[in-house]
């Protein structure tokens, strides 16, 4: 059996002003994975029309389709982790300073039962993630536990480093909780509680945001006692 070519990472070498090239490039991809699928559902076809075959027969042609299989979903793999380090590339941010512009946001809004109460860690590592993203986010978690507390009440946010390059950011109340129910749909897209909130788009978006950037998020929420959201996102220096 001929062995396969080693997959290349996805290299569209063009000016991102126009669109033209890069569809080329996904033009030459989707291609490659066309291919592959074809020679694994032919392989697979003829095992599945011929019964009778010996098995010394079949054996060698599913490897093949596993093989090819294997092979565009290592393209797959690739091509996904280099356009993610293609998007966050030369993106910095300053968690402390979004911190600050957090601060001075919640403070602007002059609510008088709102207290923010802000741990953040000397000398955190600049983050590699989209700062106004960032920003978008501890917006939006904030305001989800402002609400949560009917808008009186301590909303705490904690940031810390921790080893291995990364930085751990928390968002906290002691507001309403959220029952199992609510809590396993919060990242559906317009899922919401509220009649005037913001139609359910503020924790997909938060999602979205954490994901693109190669973090994680946790949520931790019980009905009565509080809710605290875990952000954990890359440092510049953390190795990739
Ligand atoms: N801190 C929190 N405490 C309690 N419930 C929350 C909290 N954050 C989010 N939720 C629940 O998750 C739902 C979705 O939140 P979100 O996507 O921000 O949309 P919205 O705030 O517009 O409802 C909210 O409607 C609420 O039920
Ligand atoms: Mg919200």
């Amino acid at each position: 059996m001929k062995p396969l070519p080693t997959p290349a990472p996805f290299d569209p070498g063009y000016d991102r002003s126009s669109d033209e090239p890069a569809s080329l490039a996904t033009a030459g991809i989707v291609h490659d994975l066309g291919n592959l699928i074809q020679i694994a559902s032919a392989a697979i076809n003829i095992v599945e029309r011929s019964p009778d075959m010996p098995a010394s027969h079949t054996g060698p042609m599913l490897q093949r389709a596993r093989a090819c299989l294997d092979h565009a979903g290592t393209i797959v793999r690739q091509n996904v982790r280099h356009l993610r380090d293609r998007a966050l590339a030369g993106l910095q941010c300053d968690a402390a300073a979004c911190l600050a512009d957090i601060a001075t946001l919640i403070g602007a809004m002059d609510e008088t039962g709102l207290i923010l109460d802000l741990d953040v860690a000397p000398d955190l590592p600049t983050l590699r993630c989209d700062p106004v993203g960032l920003r978008r986010a501890l917006l939006n978690l904030a305001l989800n536990a402002r609400d949560a507390m009917g808008g009186n009440g301590i909303v705490g946010i904690e940031a810390r480093a921790l080893a291995h390059g990364e930085v751990e950011l928390r968002v906290l109340d002691d507001g309403a909780g959220m029952s199992r129910e609510t809590l396993a749909r919060v990242f559906d897209p317009f899922f919401t509680t509220k009649t005037d909130g913001l139609g359910g788009i503020g924790l997909p978006m938060v999602e979205r945001f954490v994901r693109d950037a190669g973090g994680t998020i946790a949520i931790e929420s019980e009905p009565g006692i509080g809710t605290t959201v875990t952000l954990r996102l890359q440092a510049m220096e953390a190795g990739r």
